[in-house]
């Protein structure tokens, strides 16, 4: 059994300065560079059956105010795999059904001895609001359209597992980049880690980003593929009325989603991310999800590897 940090790598000892995550932009390359070390370092001692419990005798709370299969499970998952006892809070089944407040109802679970909250909520900034309402960590696992930072970690280690490195490469992200968390913290990520970043969509789908550094936008999807070294196809999210932003699914599809022949226009060894969970038949074809180039999967694995990083490096 291993009870502290696993410090091989150098990078892997780098502190957080901050006691919260809130977006990947509160973090240096080096932070940045040392999470993604260490996730990958956990990876290796879980594949090798072995157990580390830096966070036993600690309690963290699951406190989602929207749906969420990936995220709210691997956190269930990497708190249980470092020896954290773990509070499902769903919040629609919680007393803010009844009319308390989100900060009192994080007053509550702090009283309980819960000293880490992992908070999914569709108000852009609710995590922030959490930070100053309590005593309690607080990792923002998705804020409205606002940030995700944990998806932007686990999508850099995948990207950086398959390319060896994202310095000076190419990345296009391609969808509904206006309602999407995860392209945001994915262009802080990226461009903070030396890539450029190329947005592909319908033109209501881009506005204003276009202002940022190290990132292009385009609508023409094949300008966007022409030479990326890896694309992430991204979902329409009708729940946030995305719909508006084009005539219909079936002619975004036409023009943006993406299939293997798309895929070509990148390469033929191109991988494909998707933070999931994927609309197939709008935003990619099924057989592009399950192919070769798909690194869905790996994703998915890889985002238990990095909530186990993000927890033990903020419980420091
Ligand atoms: N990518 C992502 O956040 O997936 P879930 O909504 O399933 O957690």
């Amino acid at each position: 059994m291993i009870d502290s940090l696993p410090g091989t790598a150098p990078e892997a000892t780098v502190p957080w300065r901050s006691r919260h995550l809130f977006d990947v932009d509160q973090l240096t390359r080096d932070e940045i560079a040392g999470c993604l070390d260490l996730a990958a370092e956990m990876r290796s001692l879980r594949d090798r059956g072995e157990r580390l419990d830096v966070l036993h005798g600690r309690a963290l709370g699951l406190a989602f105010a929207e749906a969420s299969t990936r995220t709210r499970v691997s956190f269930e998952m990497a708190a249980a795999a470092l020896g954290a006892q773990v509070v499902e809070l769903p919040i629609p089944a919680s007393s803010v059904g009844k009319g308390e407040s989100l900060a009192d109802t994080l007053r509550t679970l702090e009283r309980t001895g819960i000293e880490t909250v992992v908070l999914r909520h569709p108000s852009a900034g609710a995590p922030y609001l959490a930070a100053r309402s309590c005593g309690m960590r607080i990792v923002n696992a998705g804020d409205g359209t606002h940030a995700h930072p944990t998806q932007a970690l686990l999508d850099a280690l995948t990207m950086r597992d398959a390319l060896g490195g994202l310095d000076g490469r190419a990345i296009a992200i391609v969808g509904d980049i206006g309602h999407s968390r995860v392209a945001r913290s994915n262009i802080h990520l990226l461009t903070a880690l030396g890539a450029s970043v190329r947005l592909a969509g319908p033109p209501a789908w881009l506005r204003g980003f276009n202002r940022w550094p190290g990132v292009t936008v385009t609508t023409n999807l094949e300008r966007a593929l022409a030479g990326a070294d890896a694309v992430m196809a991204l979902r329409v999210q009708r729940e946030r009325d995305a719909g508006s932003g084009v005539p219909s699914l079936a002619e975004y599809s036409r023009r943006w989603g993406l299939d293997d022949e798309r895929m070509d226009l990148a390469g033929p060894d191109v991988p494909l991310l998707h933070p999931g969970p994927t609309n197939e038949g709008v935003e990619l074809t099924a057989a592009l999800a399950a192919g070769s180039r798909s690194l869905i999967g790996r994703q998915v694995q890889n985002g238990l590897a990095v909530r186990m990083a993000v927890l033990a490096l903020l419980a420091r």
